[in-house]
């Protein structure tokens, strides 16, 4: 789950790796590192952040070669040897690895018995001394990566360079994405497109087992047999992977206020003259279907519930599972079973695990991800885009309600429903209210939560899915314990812990359960605990905390989510914590 750059041929090698590690530490933020050429492999490395590291290398860097990298730790504990780039036991080979090599005990031993030593715990620097092993049998560059990717087991994308071709940046993958990016006088490689945009808009992602090199004028890339292929540059769009703070303090911030304007260019996007418009075959494929399967992880997993619950609606019959759970006992009911994966970076560990088994057993299945070219994206059968721009903070915000406005719009074209549409334009009035007069009473409620040892979240139905997400959220990033309970559930165990003074979130806007709801609260009030009640204007009561404009029920995590988003944030920010890179997590999870 590590963010790599690399460059070859600019100007200012530094500038763009520098940038490029600050775009990509949502990767990863343990610690950091780069190197270059100049007489002789310079690397510089440490625990913490890119802007540390910043401080330790030289002010002026004369090089036409450099990568970088910052880790989120998977082998060896985050210190300064295990930091990357990695160099050789005899200071040829040097590179920055993202991913885990699984058989890297074996080959480290059979390294060790050729009389190799190794300074760190990575398996990273074992692929180092890999290499540099074979590249002083064979002499030969290109024979020495097939002959290393015909040993590493695992996943892997790669980039490194060799203290004798000082202008040529390597670069392999397996089940870990690499982009190279194209230049006029420079080539660049990086974890994905964000760190180049501003160089380049045409990239060339590379595919499982391909691997090649860069120069400042030439792109190389090689099918796992080694033979030379040409593959096409594809184009991205600028604004929806620019990292632009748009003076924001905080990327979550952003992300939840960019709310709005995500749900109209997905309506935009998906119903145009009147008409739903998804791929015809997908739409038969799942009404042909008998059984819809939902995968995801964490927050598009609960996107994943409130999808099931639509399609119900329609009569299709659902599932839904975290996919670490699925990819070990898969269950695929009915004749006709259908797979929808929910995934933001199109990169989760997970799914793509998920995937090899929807793929072995031959089941449609369709990916819902933010981000086109992503491993999902490029795998599935079919991928529907929720063009939200690039969502930056660990916390997921603007993602999640995408996931459920585009499940909504699919749910509707299959059920020949287009009030759905109607019903989405509304919650953006709802949106809008919060975001224009609530953000003071939410930080009020934020100050009287940030040091409260747990927190609860009650609700119903689709508001029990948002509570799921609310809970989530509180605990990414303010590390408060926090539950969320369907109300129906209270009695039936959580209310052991109900206690004086323990703040008690509540959901009211769905008219069928609205009262079922206040007996919770009284009991909950009866038990000393502090209740917060945010309540859909028609079922509000003055004793109530917020009122918000009537939606359609069933949207809550379109309407309302952004209150739970807030509270999230300003509880962290009243903490003085790291919001957008919360501690031991990682945007992308790439390892299961
Ligand atoms: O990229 P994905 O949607 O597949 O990621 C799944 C989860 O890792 C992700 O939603 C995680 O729970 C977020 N940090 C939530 O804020």
């Amino acid at each position: 789950m590590c963010g790599i750059v690399g460059a070859v041929g600019l100007i200012s090698p530094k500038e763009y790796v520098f940038k490029g590690l600050k775009m990509l530490d949502y990767r990863g933020y343990d610690s950091a590192g780069v190197a270059y050429f100049n007489s002789g492999i310079k690397i510089y490395k440490d625990v913490g952040s890119v802007e540390h590291l910043l401080t330790i290398v030289p002010e002026e860097i004369k090089t036409n070669i450099m990568i970088g990298h910052t880790r989120w730790a998977t082998h060896g504990s985050p210190t300064k040897l295990n930091t990357h780039p990695h160099i050789s036991f005899n200071q040829r080979i040097c590179l920055v690895h993202n991913g885990v090599i699984e058989n890297y005990v074996e080959l480290k031993k059979f390294l060790l018995g050729k009389n190799y030593s190794f300074y760190g715990e990575t398996d990273s620097e074992v692929v180092a001394n890999l290499l540099e092993y074979y590249y002083l049998e064979y002499g030969d560059i290109i024979e020495t990566i097939k002959k290393v990717m015909s040993e590493i087991k695992g996943s892997y994308a790669i980039t490194f360079f060799t203290d004798d071709i000082k202008d040529t940046l390597y670069v392999l993958k397996n089940a870990s994405p690499l982009v190279v990016g194209l230049g006029k006088g420079f080539n660049l490689v990086a974890s994905d497109a964000s760190p180049m945009i501003e160089y380049t808009n045409e990239f060339i992602e590379l595919e499982d087992k391909e691997f090649g090199y860069i120069t400042n004028d030439k792109v190389a890339i090689f099918n796992k047999a080694g033979k030379p292929i040409d593959k096409q540059a594809i184009h991205k769009d600028v604004e929806l992977i620019s990292h632009d703070l748009k003076g924001y303090p905080h990327y979550m911030l952003k992300e939840i206020e960019e709310i709005p304007q995500t749900v109209n260019r997905l309506i935009n996007t998906y119903f145009q003259k009147g008409k739903y418009q998804f791929d015809k075959n997908l739409l038969k494929d799942l009404e042909e279907s008998d059984h819809i399967i939902f995968i995801a992880c964490g927050t598009s997993y609960h996107a994943g519930l409130v999808g099931g619950r639509y399609l119900e609606k329609y009569n299709k019959s659902t599932s839904r599972f975290i996919a670490s759970e699925w990819a070990f006992h898969p269950t695929y009911p009915g004749a006709k079973p259908f797979i929808i994966m929910i995934s933001q970076s199109g990169e989760t560990a997970d799914l793509i695990h998920c995937l090899k088994i929807v793929k072995e057993h031959n089941l449609k299945n369709l990916i819902i991800t933010n981000t086109g070219g992503s491993t999902l994206d490029r795998n599935c059968m079919y991928s529907l885009l929720l063009h939200s721009g690039v969502e930056v903070s660990v916390a997921s915000t603007k993602a999640y309600v995408a996931q459920v406005t585009l499940l909504a719009m699919l749910a509707g074209a299959l059920g020949n429903d287009k009030q759905v549409v109607e019903d989405l334009r509304n919650c953006l009035d709802v949106v809008h209210g919060i975001q224009d007069h609530y953000k003071p009473l939410i930080m009020k409620v934020a100050e009287e939560i940030k040091d409260k040892k747990s927190v609860f979240f009650l609700g119903r139905s689709f508001d029990y899915f948002l509570s799921l997400e609310a809970s989530l959220k509180l605990k990414e990033i303010s590390y408060i314990h926090s539950e969320a309970i369907p109300g129906g559930e209270l009695k039936h165990g959580p209310i052991a812990l109900i206690e004086k003074g323990i703040p008690v979130i509540v959901f009211i806007t769905d008219p069928d359960t609205a009262s079922s709801m206040r007996g919770n609260i009284e009991e909950v009030k009866t038990r000393g605990a502090k209740v917060y009640t945010i309540a859909t204007k028609s079922l509000y009561r003055s004793e109530d905390t917020m009122m918000v404009e009537d939606y359609a029920y069933y949207l809550s995590s379109v309407a309302i989510a952004s209150i739970a988003f807030y509270l999230a944030y300003y509880v962290a920010l009243a903490k003085g914590l790291n919001v957008d890179k919360p501690r031991n997590l990682a945007k992308s999870v790439t390892v299961e």
